[in-house]
């Protein structure tokens, strides 16, 4: 995988994933040099104004936090003070194809991985206090800069009834002002503490980690979902029981044998990993084309200008089958490389050479809102 230069601090993709992901900080000046943001506070301060984004406004007033969820109302985020408050918005790459194409800048890691990007303005002194997460996360600078203090810190008590989590003793190890354009990756756990140093905006790229249970819970449904077991339960046999209310041993055992015969293989569990991990957040929903084109201008738009996926779309693979917004798709073999394309960076050449099965799917995705022609939002 090719990534920009400068990006990891000059160090190689290898030597990144060997001796820091999941592993340590790293603070990299200059990643993305002359990055000065996408976005500017309004624009931000409108996006949380919208009900499809979701916001925060975190506040620290009366020596006490406040947390709020958004949509907010713009008269409100304009009666805003000066300073003790951060605003954040999840979810940007959603809205701005900008922020798609920051976070293709990351496809080092792998899509399964990818949460997604998060922006936060700051007046001087805002920040969010000092916490950890369960991500790992680069932190980007923006506009403005940026203090964070970071600490190993076994400590993880939290400050109690707080309505969000602030870590009750934080004991910075290290701190470093970053300038737009310098970034710091942090591993889950990691404790810091962001602070405002004039008006700055923060930009968040957050991988996730399933939990285990989540993911034997979400297997479970997954299973459910799938499980086909013949036949039902049956006594011919049975004895009298001196005790009615007794579950009998019999039953108990012919109930574990067939308890017993289901079974899952790799391909279930990449099925359930591919529709799981591709599923959108409940709140996000997919606009459908107003007018829909016919399969046939479809077709020739395909051929003369390729097409990409909705910035809302989450598209996975594995082997043959491709995982698109929750719904696991068998490919013929001759369209795993151009569906693979689509799924790597998001958008499908003009001129592929494409079945005539590929070419339906991608109709019925087109259909569903999940790709769109460049040029649309
Ligand atoms: C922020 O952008 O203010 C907070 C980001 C974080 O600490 O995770
Ligand atoms: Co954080």
């Amino acid at each position: 995988m090719k990534i920009n230069l400068t990006l990891l601090g000059g160090l190689s993709v290898d030597k990144f994933l060997r001796e820091y992901w999941q592993k340590k900080p790293l603070l990299i000046r200059q990643a993305i040099p002359g990055f000065n943001g996408l976005l500017d506070p309004a624009q931000l301060a409108e996006l949380a104004c919208n009900p499809e984004a979701q916001s925060r406004l975190v506040q620290f007033k009366r020596n006490k936090w406040h947390l709020q969820h958004g949509p907010f109302d713009e008269q409100s985020l304009d009666s805003l003070g000066k300073s003790g408050w951060t605003l954040l918005v999840q979810g940007i790459n959603h809205f701005l194809p900008g922020a798609a194409d920051l976070l293709q800048q990351f496809s080092f890691i792998p899509h399964s991985r990818l949460d997604d990007l998060m922006v936060s303005y700051a007046p001087k002194n805002g920040g969010v206090g000092p916490h950890f997460d369960s991500y790992d996360v680069f932190l980007l600078q923006g506009m403005g800069h940026r203090r964070w203090q970071i600490s190993a810190q076994q400590d993880r008590t939290l400050i109690p009834d707080a309505p969000l989590r602030i870590l009750q003793n934080f004991s910075p190890e290290e701190d470093w002002i970053l300038e737009p354009g310098d970034m710091l990756y942090l591993p889950p756990h990691w404790a810091h503490n962001g602070i405002a140093q004039d008006n700055c905006m923060t930009y968040s790229i957050g991988f996730r980690t399933p939990s285990y249970h989540e993911l034997g819970e979400q297997f479970l449904v997954y299973l459910q979902d799938h499980l086909k077991l013949d036949g039902m339960y049956a006594d011919p046999d049975l004895k009298p029981q001196a005790h009615p209310s007794e579950i009998s041993a019999d039953m108990l055992q012919q109930v574990k044998a067939v308890i017993q015969k289901i079974r899952w293989n790799d391909t279930d569990i990449a099925r359930f990993l591919g529709t799981y991990m591709s599923e959108p957040k409940p709140h996000v929903y997919f606009d459908p084309p107003d007018n829909p084109m016919s399969h046939k201008r479809f077709i020739q738009s395909l051929d003369k200008s390729g097409i990409r996926l909705d910035l809302k779309s989450l598209m996975l693979c594995h082997d043959n089958c491709a995982f698109i917004n929750g719904e696991a798709h068998d490919l013929d073999t001759p369209d795993i490389a151009a569906i693979r394309l689509l799924a790597d960076t998001r958008q499908f050449p003009a001129h592929s050479q494409l079945s005539s099965t590929a070419t339906d799917m991608l109709y019925a995705w087109y259909q569903e809102g999940f790709l769109v022609f460049p040029g649309k939002k």
